[in-house]
């Protein structure tokens, strides 16, 4: 087992990783906090898949542990399913003590902090995720939201876990493809901060599951995302580096429909978008350039999108949260493992290297 401290001032946190760790790990944290009430946030699924799982795992602490079980898939990451969980804990006479165990991916692992965030103010929760994009990215740092219709990710907070356990054979009944989706954010952080973790990953395959390999892999994606959280939570600068990728990738995901690509998908084209950009603005060698379109394209499936007309690729670009004064903050990379944000960019060179983009990589984009 691996662990990671987050040392944010006064809401300092571990982050345990490894295979069959849960079982040791949760207990003497719920005692800790002595809570006398717990309640798991999960979905569908994951009560199908480990009926009951974490209310077993606590089942000699003595503490009282409730599951609210919500249904599956983004389209649910919405108010009305945060409700559900405010009731839940109402019906149970929850308070400010009763701790929160998020139990399931990104999408619960949001709506839980947010329902951790606002209930009576604020009561402590932690992470358990699942999904390799949860163990890599949305457990950490704190980022807590449900959509808007008009708005992914639009209401929401920053608050941090008091814990999160990365149990990795969770991965055991994670689908490839979602699996593949998350481990794009596991390159990402190489990409973005860290050459040798990308070198690392090159020399490994993700499947079949090694987890020896991805304790280690996991580890130093979390602690990329640690470090920068660490130096900025609230995204008033170098966090907006995690961003890579995430405005074609939004644009993607919108423009596509929600649900005909997973998030890690249209991220991953995303990726090959910026460092294409990169390489075109003579900030990124060609080298590197190529390096990481060949990796990628590996992985990912290629995209196709309906037709895109140019003010609607506009529209879309300028809905994004990162938007500003009719320009993007959009991040480059100088080179492989090293990125900076590009105040201002204009919507109109975009778009022209957007469609440089889809002619000079087919493999990766189709327009309709
Ligand atoms: P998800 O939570 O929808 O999970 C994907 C699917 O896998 C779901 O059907 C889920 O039920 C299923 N699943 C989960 N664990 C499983 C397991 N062990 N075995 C089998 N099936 C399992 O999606 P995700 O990719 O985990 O997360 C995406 C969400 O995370 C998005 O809403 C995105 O906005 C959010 N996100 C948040 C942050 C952040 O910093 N807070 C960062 C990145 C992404
Ligand atoms: N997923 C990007 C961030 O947490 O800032």
């Amino acid at each position: 087992m691996r662990t990671l401290q987050v040392k944010l001032p006064g809401r300092e946190y571990d982050i345990d990783i490894g295979s069959n760790i849960l079982q040791e790990q949760l207990p003497d944290f719920v005692l800790k906090k002595e809570t006398d009430l717990a309640i798991v946030v999960t979905n569908t699924t994951l009560q199908n898949l480990y009926p009951d799982h974490i209310s077993n795992v606590l089942k000699d602490t003595g503490v009282r542990v409730k599951t609210c079980i919500l249904p599956d898939g983004e389209q649910y990451k919405n108010l009305d399913t945060l409700s559900r969980i405010f009731d839940f804990l109402m019906n149970v006479s929850a308070n400010r003590k009763t701790l929160l165990i998020a139990f399931g991916g990104g999408v619960i692992g949001d709506m839980a902090g947010f329902a951790a965030a606002t209930f009576v103010r604020g009561i402590p929760y932690i992470q358990i995720p699942t999904t390799l994009l949860a163990h890599v990215d949305s457990s950490v740092g704190g980022k807590t939201a449900v959509n808007h219709p008009l708005g992914k990710n639009t209401i929401g907070s920053f608050k941090q876990p008091e814990y999160v356990c990365i149990e990795l054979s969770f991965l055991n009944t994670l689908p490839s493809r979602e699996l593949k989706a998350g481990y794009i954010e596991l390159l990402k952080h190489g990409i973005i901060h860290d050459e040798k973790l990308f070198d690392y990953a090159q020399n490994h395959s993700l499947e079949p599951l090694d987890f020896d390999y991805l304790e280690e892999a996991i580890f130093r994606s979390c602690a990329i995302k640690v470090r920068v959280v660490e130096q900025d939570e609230t995204e008033a600068g170098i966090r907006a580096t995690l961003n890579f990728g995430h405005t074609l990738g939004h644009l993607i995901e919108t423009h596509a429909g929600y649900g005909k690509y997973l998030h890690g998908e249209a991220v991953g084209t995303g990726i090959c978008f910026a460092a294409f950009v990169s390489w075109r603005r003579n900030e990124l060698p060609e080298n590197e350039w190529e390096r990481i379109k060949s990796y990628l394209s590996k992985i990912i499936t290629p995209i196709k999108l309906p037709p895109l007309q140019k003010e609607q690729f506009r529209e879309l670009i300028l809905h994004d949260k990162k938007a500003h004064k009719q320009a993007v903050n959009f991040i480059l990379l100088n080179k492989l493992g090293e990125s900076f944000i590009q105040q201002e960019t204009s919507v109109e060179m975009l778009w022209n290297e957007f469609n440089a983009f889809a002619e000079n990589c087919p493999e990766l984009v189709e327009l309709g």
